[in-house]
């Protein structure tokens, strides 16, 4: 489509990017496309007031370019209230590639990929999200410095993913401690949705700690296969937001906590991985809280891959890594009682502790 065949007043009535509802007054998007690789991406800078914009590539067969404009710019501004909360120097960031990351995804189009990420001077840092692996995020480093989540003999910190799945343990251990007076988990119900790189390294803990695991996801083989290595159950029915359960792990994508999940949710923790699990933030953070349902916020505890991935520009060990990711679990507790002591939302709770850190940094430059 070009400007020459769309009359400019319908173009402006369609709002593409700056009415959408997501764009939180993000600094700079990028529309990248290479006619010869097929590369279509769309890189999200939200915030750089406490660093260059960190955060990974996510490769996703979106259904229209709404959607993935729409994923960048809420995922984007979900990395900078997760490096602020996480105490790191980083802003917020983001990118999308739009297709199948099994059929599409080439070597030529991830370098291309990289080399728009290079382009952008550093102020943007990519590293692996949903459809990346830590290859090719070696494969981008051929091209760009700006890049995080390289293989360890390559000189990076590896694959986050089991990082971040510690990290929501902690976090889960701690939402655990509020709700039930105990951060053990044996014996609790517990719903996996999802069981990727995240949630296989999640489901491996709770196991070992005698939880009654329930697993959930899109692909029969990797259900079966992680169901015989960890002795879990795979979930058989077909609306798993309806079932009694001690902790939901949502551990896919985002959104799940949503106007048509949350009045069948019998859950009393939702505890997980996945990135933006609540549609509405404020609405649906409070409506969560009016039914008693405790929410450990996403950004909070899933920070364990951006700590991994921070390691590699700061040169911080893994003893370091370990202790950082380690501390979700106080910060979780805190939070959920900030929440109580302030009566307001858990998301609010930690939203506002982020803020006030890039508040103090502004107004300090
Ligand atoms: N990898 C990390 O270090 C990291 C860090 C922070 C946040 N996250 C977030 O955690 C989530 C999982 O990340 P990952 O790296 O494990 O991704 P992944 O791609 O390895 O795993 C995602 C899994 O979810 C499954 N899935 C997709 N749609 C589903 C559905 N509707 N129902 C059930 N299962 C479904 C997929 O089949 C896949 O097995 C994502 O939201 C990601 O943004 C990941």
């Amino acid at each position: 489509m070009t400007t020459s065949i769309i009359d400019k007043d319908e173009l402006q009535k369609m709002d593409p990017v700056f009415g959408q509802g997501s764009f939180d007054n993000h600094e700079q998007i990028v529309f990248c496309n290479d006619k010869d690789t097929g590369l279509k991406a769309i890189i999200g800078i939200h915030n750089t007031v406490l660093g260059p914009a960190l955060g990974g590539t996510r490769m996703w067969n979106y259904a229209t370019e709404w959607e993935a404009l729409n994923d960048v710019l809420r995922l984007s501004r979900g990395m900078t209230y997760k490096s602020a909360i996480t105490g790191l120097d980083l802003g917020g960031g983001k990118a999308v590639i739009i297709g199948d990351a099994k059929t599409q995804k080439t070597p030529e189009l991830m370098l291309k990929f990289g080399e728009f990420v290079n382009s952008l001077g550093g102020k943007y840092i990519t590293a692996e999200d949903v459809g990346m692996k830590t290859s090719d995020m070696d494969l981008v480093r051929t091209v760009t410095p700006y890049v995080t989540g390289i293989s360890e003999s390559k000189g990076g910190k590896g694959n986050p993913s089991p990082i971040t799945a510690y990290g929501v343990y902690m976090g889960m251990k701690a939402a655990a401690k509020y709700t039930f007076g105990s951060d053990g988990l044996e014996g609790k119900v517990i719903y996996v949705q999802g069981i990727g790189n995240v949630g296989e390294a999640l489901v491996e803990r709770l196991s070992n700690d005698g939880a009654s695991v329930f697993i959930s996801d899109i692909n029969q083989e990797k259900l079966e296969e992680v169901r015989d290595k960890y002795g879990v159950k795979i979930y058989e029915g077909n609306d798993l937001y309806s079932e009694n359960m001690d902790i939901y792990a949502p551990c896919a994508l985002g959104a799940t906590v949503n106007d048509q999940t949350i009045s069948k949710l019998k859950t009393k923790v939702i505890a997980g991985a996945a990135n933006n699990q609540l549609a509405i933030e404020l609405k649906h953070g409070q409506a969560l809280r009016d039914r008693g349902i405790v929410w450990a916020p996403d950004f909070l505890i899933n920070a364990g891959g951006i700590i991994n991935v921070y390691a590699e520009i700061e040169n911080y060990d893994r003893q370091e890594i370990l202790r950082k990711t380690e501390n979700i679990y106080n910060t979780t507790l805190e939070i959920l009682n900030n929440a109580d002591t302030n009566d307001i939302t858990t998301y609010q709770a930690a939203f506002n502790i982020a803020q006030a850190r890039i508040d103090a940094r502004k107004n300090n430059k």
